[in-house]
């Protein structure tokens, strides 16, 4: 079947998609954006997660003709051309990254918590992230991550 979305504001269309396909395969293997991460595909981990009309699910989750005529924004289409998005770039001076495979769920899932709640407590942080699993940083640079974007809103 065809799929045709809108991703990162640009109409975009996958053909020849099969009946079980995720929303998260076509995004990687057919539109080109490799940013979302492929870590459990049962939506344990978080490092897929994308806006799905304003709301952030799991695109392994989501069958992708369930995408049709929907409005999908990823990672890649949180930077404005080449300038990082805020949360993208206190991922980078908070040295919240190391192996960077779920990092791309988490700048999502920060980017979403502080359009809701700019100035989060701890609290509401780690509830915020408690379905995006990093094996490598321990979570304190995420956090320091978080609190140096709401500090810099
Ligand atoms: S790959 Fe989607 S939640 Fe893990
Ligand atoms: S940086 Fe490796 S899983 Fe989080």
């Amino acid at each position: 079947m065809r799929v045709e979305l809108t991703v990162n504001g640009e109409k975009r269309q996958a053909d020849d998609v099969w009946e079980g396909e995720s929303l998260l395969y076509v995004l990687r293997e057919r539109l080109g954006l490799p940013g979302s991460k492929n870590a459990c595909e049962q939506g344990e981990c978080g490092s897929c997660s994308i806006y799905l009309d304003g709301v952030v699910v799991c695109a392994c989750l989501v069958a992708a003709g369930q995408a049709q005529d929907r409005d999908v924004v990823t990672v890649e289409g949180l930077a404005d051309g080449e300038t990082l998005d805020p949360v993208q770039q206190a991922f980078l001076d908070a040295g919240a990254v190391q192996c960077g495979f779920c990092t791309p769920g988490l700048v999502v899932a920060v980017h979403d918590l502080l359009a809701r709640v700019p100035q989060p407590d701890e609290e509401t942080v780690r509830e915020a992230l408690a379905g995006n699993l990093c094996r490598c940083t321990g979570y304190e640079a995420i956090l320091d991550a978080v609190r140096l974007a709401a500090e810099r809103a």
